[in-house]
């Protein structure tokens, strides 16, 4: 997910370019890039970095023209850097553009064009897209950018700008959000309203398979057979801090609400021709006789319900450690140890240290993170990526569930592997994960029960999270999502541990929520929500509830249907919607806890 801005009009269009990327750095921030309408050429400037390493870069330059593209990135295809970084020209250097999407038929492109001298100077599958238009141009650039459109597979929103064209600024979409804005200065093109907020609440959303032409007082539309099609003007109502966060109330709420589709584009990164798919596929597992996977925080977390998965699905032995404790501990691993590393940002001081431990020790170290370019994914002797996009509230969510499908995917492709599983088991495992966004958006459509029941817990001074088996593994995850953005102090328990000790702390009205995925567990764990309730607590029970049972003392949040080992994907998110409006009924800083940071660069 990256952020585009286009402008045409009657200012410079640098100054408004940059405003708008500033905006738009939620989509991404790992390099940007403006390109302006100079006399008679395409002036480029791009850098590594946020967006704040561009402007430094742009001081003292005379970037001016009265029609611009811009981009801030957030890599797939290609680490960051400035070959890498947007917008990218044409050899010609007649046709420069900004892309945000995927390519995926660009190796076939690039080969081909390869093959007709043409020379790349990146290793994204966007340059690809200016490439082929300069191959393309007929002295028409709408007419050029139909005949490329035809040709690229997946999914783009676009801006073009061509040397030959020097009146006009082309944008086209398919399968990613693009807006054209009208306004008194001129007219825009954004990936989001953000952008161009400050300007203009005056815009078009365009669909699939369509082509802005804008001048700087006229907007024309086409479809991809360059027929012109009428398009409503809209008005946007919204404030700036809220378009940012999409309209939501937090940056939390709105990646909680972004999952169905980080788990879409995770599942799908692992099944049509992806770097993911060949790490998957090339992982020769008999070279192994020991997993161990490794982690802080949420990631370990995920790590523990992996350690479930695998060992259940593959009877492989998983070891989960704490990062900061790997380190230093003089683990037992070596050349014929699979270490996994997990980590959202890929920068996490603690599981940096681990993998390079790992690594001296002779360790074949597989990586699942979500930044591209990040030390982890580059040192890493493999990396699966998750597809969760930028992810700014310090609280993992979307990131942590695109970790648990590739963790699922993972054990499947071990499980075939070793023959430990029958074709028709993983084949319904799969198509039970390839179910999962559904099923997510089902329990997102329904977030008022979770809001009504999180409204009592305001006051509680702890409150215990509870499982058996791989829903412990999930309530460990519950309790540091309310603890990290509620301060409310919780701690998460193996159900059947709590009679060993921790029970003495159960006294009237003590919250208590339990997890309940497994009918094969089912009585286990209700034995232990009754040795609760006679004790005084309130239970809030989440999964396969005992219809009619429910109580003043016990309620339920059902799931919908799913196999115990996917479950986590589903509870998880209860467990996130709760715990942020524990914390948001505190009115607490959700996005930004105390204490807190994104990413841990220190140890
Ligand atoms: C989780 O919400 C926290 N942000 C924190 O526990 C986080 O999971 C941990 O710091 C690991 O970060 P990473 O995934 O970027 O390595």
């Amino acid at each position: 997910m990256c952020g585009i801005i286009g402008y045409i009009g009657n200012q410079n269009a640098t100054p408004l370019i940059l405003e708008g990327l500033k905006k738009l750095e939620y989509r991404g921030y790992d390099s940007a890039g403006i390109a302006v309408f100079g006399d008679n050429s395409i002036d480029i400037v791009k850098q590594k970095g946020n967006l704040s390493a561009l402007e430094s870069r742009l001081e003292g330059m005379h970037l001016e023209g009265q029609i611009g593209i811009g981009h801030t990135r957030w890599a797939t295809h290609g680490e960051p850097s400035e070959a890498n970084s947007h917008p990218h020209l044409g050899g010609k250097e007649r046709i420069a553009i900004v892309h945000n999407g995927i390519i995926e038929n660009y190796r076939q492109l690039t080969e081909q064009l390869e093959s007709k001298g043409i020379t790349f100077t990146s290793e994204t599958d966007s340059e690809t897209i200016a490439q082929l238009a300069e191959y393309y141009y007929d002295g028409d650039i709408v007419s050029t950018s139909i005949k490329v459109a035809n040709r690229l597979e997946g999914s783009y929103a676009l801006g073009i700008l061509s040397l030959d064209d020097p009146d006009m600024l082309v944008a086209l979409r398919k399968d990613n959000p693009l807006i054209i804005g009208i306004s008194d200065i001129g007219n825009f093109i954004a990936s989001d309203v953000p952008a161009i907020l400050k300007h203009t609440n005056q815009v078009y959303y365009m669909e699939d398979k369509e082509i802005a032409v804008l001048k700087g007082d006229s907007v024309e539309f086409f479809n991809f057979d360059g027929e012109p099609i009428q398009k409503e003007l809209e008005t946007i109502t919204w404030s700036l801090d809220s378009a940012e966060k999409g309209g939501h109330p937090h940056f939390m709420f709105k990646e909680i609400m972004e999952q169905p589709q980080a788990l879409e584009d995770t599942i799908q990164s692992t099944l049509y021709d992806s770097e993911n798919k060949r790490v998957l596929e090339s992982l020769d597992f008999s070279n192994f006789n020991k997993v161990v996977i490794t982690a802080c925080g949420s990631a370990y977390n995920a790590g523990v319900v992996g350690k479930y998965v695998i060992e259940r699905l593959c009877r492989v032995t998983v070891e989960v450690e704490l990062a900061s404790e790997f380190r230093y501990k003089d683990p037992i691993v070596d050349d014929k140890t699979l270490v996994i590393l997990i980590s959202q940002s890929g920068e996490t001081a603690d599981t940096i240290a681990a993998m390079r431990e790992a690594k001296t020790r002779g360790a074949y170290t597989l990586s699942i993170v979500n930044v591209v370019g990040s030390t982890i994914s580059k040192e890493a002797d493999a990396c699966l990526f998750t597809a969760a996009g930028p992810e700014i509230a310090v609280a993992t969510t979307k990131a942590f569930s695109t970790q648990l499908v590739l963790l699922y995917l993972l054990a499947f492709q071990l499980a075939e592997k070793l023959g430990s599983q029958t074709p028709e088991v993983l084949s319904e495992l799969r198509s039970e994960v390839a179910a999962l966004p559904g099923k997510v958006q089902e329990i997102l459509d329904q977030v008022d029960t979770v809001q009504k029941y999180a409204a009592s817990c305001v006051n509680c001074k702890s409150i215990f999270f509870i499982g058996r088996n791989i829903d412990y593994a999930i309530a460990l995850e519950g309790s540091l999502k309310l603890k990290e953005i509620s301060y409310i102090h919780s701690e998460a328990y193996a159900a059947g541990e709590l009679k060993h000790g921790t029970i003495s702390l159960i006294e009237d009205d003590t919250l208590v929520v339990a997890i309940s995925t497994s009918q094969k567990l089912f009585d286990k764990t209700m034995s232990n929500v009754e040795q609760v309730i006679s004790r005084g607590a309130k239970v809030l029970l989440i999964g396969n509830c005992p219809c009619g049972n429910t109580s003043d003392k016990l309620s339920c949040i059902a799931l919908p249907q799913c196999s115990e080992l996917i479950s986590p994907s589903l509870s998880v998110i209860i467990l996130q919607l709760f715990g942020y409006y524990a914390a948001a009924n505190k009115g607490l800083d959700i996005d930004k806890p105390r204490n807190l940071a994104k990413s841990v660069t220190v140890e």
